[in-house]
């Protein structure tokens, strides 16, 4: 405690003087001018605001973690990291959290900037919480196919929804923010510098990373895989980082979806140039993977960092759909990267659980946002058709309901027998 007073307050006599030099090296004047007022109000403003993300990061707390043994993998503990608990709702709370602050920091947000992020809906339902939270508006640029409840969600926060086709995401919410005056939070770009990996001890100021809580809350167990798919990848890269950093023996994996472009990004270092979004196929898995918005370019278009990656695998997107549905059914209500992780998770643990062994994984937001999509059979049908549509999507359900009673590798078997 009295540490942390001491560094603040030699932060805060540097950032003075340095204010000081800077701004007197035009002038003559003494330090009580009125453009020296303002621009002390401004970091006033800002270290208030950034006082009010620490306290918001207290009231977080940890999420809950949600242990499953599958009847038919005797060697396998599948551990759910629910993200769905947090205040907003998914996985996003803690990396808008870690978003707003980074921005603060750096000075990109201040005192009424008005804020834009492109998101699927879930970043900027948290975003425009945090925006609430500071008193500034919020901007979300969204894909047109957004589920109605989840647009709606961001209203309740008090932030303004635009929907545009999911290849302009990127270029609207910078436009719209270039010609406002505003500040594009940039997720894809930024979640790389702003999420960060540090094992906060038992310091009141507790690391926002999700690894870090994860380890905590098994009591020194470390898993012996981490799965998750990526959109921009921040949330697979601080966790790969996290558990790199400090040696901890945790497999990384990426699940890619059908049609994204990272499977190939991390294995060979593809489409960091070229655009991917030829090979992109309506509707893909709300949320993730990557292909419409152009080439993958590390810290710039996307945040995954293939360094941190210790293996990649691919699901088709009507699979991933029916692991929700049987997901939701053992009591894991979830939504599309749920039914992702929760399908590979069996997969690894139909291959490599010929010894005891703990999947981490994330159920990062809840089924309910996606009744009108991932889980109605109507929309199924006709957004699915070029896959197979119900046909395929039965058998995958079928095969996944039976394997998690069996332990037989479900991807394997559907693989063989789901495909059109
Ligand atoms: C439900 C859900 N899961 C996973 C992700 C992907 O997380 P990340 O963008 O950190 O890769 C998202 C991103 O919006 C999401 O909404
Ligand atoms: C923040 O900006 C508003 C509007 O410009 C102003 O009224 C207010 O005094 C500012 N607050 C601080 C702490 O500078
Ligand atoms: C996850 O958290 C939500 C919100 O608290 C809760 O309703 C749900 O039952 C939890 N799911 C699991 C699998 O623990
Ligand atoms: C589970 O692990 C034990 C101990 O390593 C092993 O003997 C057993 O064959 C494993 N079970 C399966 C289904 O692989």
């Amino acid at each position: 405690m009295l540490s942390d007073q001491i560094f603040l307050f030699s932060t805060i006599t540097f950032l003075t003087t340095s204010a000081f030099i800077v701004l007197s090296q035009g002038s003559e004047t003494s330090i009580a001018n009125s453009p020296n007022d303002q621009f002390t109000a401004s970091k006033e403003w800002t270290k208030t605001a950034i006082k009010k993300m620490w306290l918001e990061k207290k009231s977080m707390g940890y999420t809950p973690i949600h242990v499953v043994e599958p009847p038919g993998y005797e060697n396998v503990t599948i551990v759910f990291k629910n993200e769905s608990a947090s205040a907003t709702g998914s996985l996003k709370h803690r990396y808008s959290w870690a978003l707003m602050m980074w921005a603060l920091i750096e000075g990109h947000v201040k005192n009424g900037t008005h804020v834009f992020e492109a998101s699927s809906g879930n970043t900027a339902c948290s975003l425009a919480f945090m925006c609430r939270k500071l008193g500034l508006q919020f901007t979300a640029v969204v894909p047109d196919t957004i589920e109605l409840v989840k647009a709606r969600r961001i209203e309740k926060q008090g932030g303004t929804v635009v929907r545009v086709p999911i290849s302009e995401r990127l270029r609207m919410a910078e436009y719209l923010a270039k010609t406002s005056g505003g500040f594009f939070m940039n997720q894809f770009k930024n979640a790389f510098h702003a999420e960060e990996f540090h094992e906060s001890g038992s310091s009141s100021k507790s690391s926002a990373n999700m690894m870090h809580e994860i380890l905590r809350q098994l009591g020194g167990v470390q898993p012996d895989v981490f799965v998750h798919p990526a959109g921009t990848g921040g949330t697979l890269s601080s966790i790969g980082r996290y558990v790199k950093k400090y040696g901890h023996d945790t497999q990384i994996v990426l699940v890619d979806t059908q049609f994204s472009i990272y499977y190939d990004y991390v294995l060979q270092g593809k489409f960091a140039e070229e655009t991917g979004s030829h090979l992109w196929v309506r509707p893909g898995m709300a949320g993730i993977g990557y292909g419409a918005m152009g080439p993958a370019r590390i810290a710039e278009t996307t945040s995954l960092d293939p360094a941190v990656i210790d293996r990649v695998l691919k699901i088709p997107d009507l699979a991933s759909t029916a692991a929700m549905k049987v997901a939701r059914e053992i009591g894991i209500d979830g939504g599309t990267s749920t039914g992702v992780n929760f399908l590979a998770s069996l997969h690894i643990g139909a291959v490599f659980g010929k010894r005891p062994m703990t999947i981490a994984t994330i159920l990062a937001d809840s089924g309910k946002l996606y009744e009108s999509t991932y889980f109605d059979r109507k929309w199924i049908a006709q957004s699915f058709e070029s896959h197979g549509g119900l046909q395929v999507y039965d058998c995958w359900y079928k095969v996944i309901k039976t394997s998690y009673q069996t332990g037989e590798d479900p991807l394997e078997i559907g693989n063989a027998i789901c495909s059109v």
